[in-house]
């Protein structure tokens, strides 16, 4: 099959969480299974020192807010991708450094609503093969809210190729104003509640939702969790009318296992397997993460367990359970934490204090270091991810691959990635992580507490992270589902 793949980051060009890490591996995932594969993306500042351009393929203009836009579309390739890249050129839009969505003041762009419009409008002529590419896919799979009007264009075309488009969160609903919606010039028929107006704004993540052939999301928990209004912001009818025409479904993330493998990181001190030196390669590469604090010595050869923490610092991580239980299970346990992560300032601020309160025993990085990330992994001994919901979680699975135990609320891929550490799990040596179901600090807190004693049991602890270590999570399988989905429509459409 041909497949355009659309997105609006991709590891290594640009990230800002997960769905870079999905973009940058599932491409290739489908590669290997023989599939032709071109990923698209804006052209974003940072990104040309990242790409050798092999060539400009074509230019042509697109409408923008009440004006024509000229696009140019170069062939680039990069280090560490397979997939052979196509940058959507609009220097205007989005020739800007740092993260794509936001200002350097950490607001969103003014005009994200006309950059990823224009991007969707340019994915469209890719699609049809209207531009002089000489290539037409057979689907276009499009992801979050950044390219929900590629599916909703494409219905208005007679002779199309199929459409997927994957929630990976439903807290971004990318709303813009009626103003917007009209100086798109978008078809005057969609400004409905059953179209892709919400209350009184449009929603490119509606628009996605509504009119592709197939949605889903990163994880079957999730898939079911978002036809609830506790997790649906609003959607929660359209996303269960999608699930009545059986359009909605969930599948699991996969993990990169070129770039999330303790054998074989080029960021960690020590290479290590299941079987092969892990404990003491942990070790080693304990030592090594807390090196980065410049730490008395005494306190790196520290033999006391070190659970990590990295993540986007918003609700959504539950960040704000960690720091009302942090306080408690400092006194009550010889345990030290590391904090690895970007976001709120309130948060930001909050964990800055508290590596000032607790010196040597509490260390926070505010920022973004891919380094660090994998060497967390690699070196703490628990990653906490509290997440109130999260669509998939990518974080626990790196920690399961890497011997790191997660503790993790039971919801979304957390729930479907981490067998609870039960003392009946344990015995039939399914456990791999520790899980509460109450998204609480007390739940949080004993569960926390729990952790750090059955760290003291050697034996059990490191059955449970052999097993966690042995769990494949790589993209075969998810992408053999995706794979499916694409040939069930291709099928439908030929009867
Ligand atoms: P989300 O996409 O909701 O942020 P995921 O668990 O799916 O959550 O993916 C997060 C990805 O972003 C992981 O690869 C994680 O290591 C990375 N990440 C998040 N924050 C940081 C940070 N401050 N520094 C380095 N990597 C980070
Ligand atoms: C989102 C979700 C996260 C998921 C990622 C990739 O950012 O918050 O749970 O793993 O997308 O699908």
């Amino acid at each position: 099959m041909k497949i355009l793949f659309a997105t609006s980051e991709a590891h290594p060009l640009i990230k800002t969480g997960g769905l870079a890490d999905v973009s940058g591996s599932l491409p290739s995932a489908y590669t290997k299974l023989k599939n032709h594969v071109k990923l698209v993306l804006p052209a974003y500042g940072d990104i040309w020192e990242k790409v050798t351009v092999v060539r400009e393929l074509t230019d042509f203009m697109v409408g923008g807010c009440n004006r024509d836009v000229h696009v140019r579309v170069f062939k680039a390739k990069a280090e560490g991708l397979q997939t052979p890249v196509w940058l959507v050129d609009v220097p205007d839009l989005f020739n800007r450094p740092g993260n794509p969505y936001l200002s350097p003041e950490g607001d969103d762009w003014w005009d994200n609503g006309e950059r990823y419009a224009v991007f969707s409008k340019a994915v469209v002529e890719i699609a049809m093969n209207r531009v002089g590419l000489d290539w037409q896919p057979d689907v276009v799979h499009t992801n979050d809210w950044q390219t929900g009007l590629v599916p909703a264009l494409l219905t208005l075309e007679p002779k199309r190729p199929q459409t997927l488009f994957t929630i990976h969160n439903m807290a971004y609903a990318g709303l813009f104003p009626k103003s917007l919606f009209e100086s798109l010039q978008l078809p005057w028929h969609w400004w409905t509640p059953e179209g892709i107006e919400f209350y009184g704004n449009m929603s490119m993540l509606k628009a996605g939702i509504l009119m592709s052939d197939w949605v889903n999301t990163v994880s079957p928990t999730y898939a079911k969790e978002i036809c609830f209004p506790e997790y649906a912001y609003g959607m929660e009818g359209v996303l269960q009318q999608r699930q009545d025409e059986g359009r909605l479904v969930g599948i699991l993330n996969g993990i990169d296992q070129d770039v999330w493998n303790p054998k074989k990181d080029h960021y960690i001190r020590r290479h290590y397997d299941s079987e092969k030196g892990r404990v003491a390669a942990k070790k080693e590469n304990k030592k090594d993460l807390l090196r980065f604090w410049d730490l008395p010595e005494e306190v790196i050869e520290s033999p006391t367990p070190v659970v990590g923490f990295v993540g986007r610092l918003v609700p959504q991580k539950g960040i704000d359970l960690v720091l009302e239980v942090i306080h408690d299970v400092l006194e009550q346990t010889d345990a030290r934490f590391v904090f690895v992560g970007s976001g709120s300032a309130n948060y930001e601020y909050a964990l800055s204090e508290l590596a000032h309160q607790y010196p040597n025993r509490v260390m926070v990085y505010i920022g973004y270091s891919e380094a660090l990330a994998h060497k967390v992994e690699a070196g703490a001994d628990m990653f906490l991810m509290p997440s109130r919901f999260e669509p998939c979680g990518l974080n626990q699975m790196y920690s399961l691959a890497y011997g790191t135990l997660p503790i993790v609320h039971h919801t979304g891929g957390l729930a479907d990635t981490v067998v609870n550490a039960t003392e009946e799990n344990i015995k039939e040596g399914t456990a791999t992580g520790f899980m509460f179901y109450d998204p609480s600090s007390h739940a949080l807190k004993s569960t926390l507490l729990h952790a750090l004693f059955l760290y003291t049991k050697t034996r059990t602890w490191q059955k449970i992270q052999k097993t966690g270590m042995s769990v494949d999570f790589g993209w075969k399988k998810s992408a053999k589902q995706y794979l499916d989905l694409f040939k069930k429509t291709d099928k439908k459409n030929k009867e």
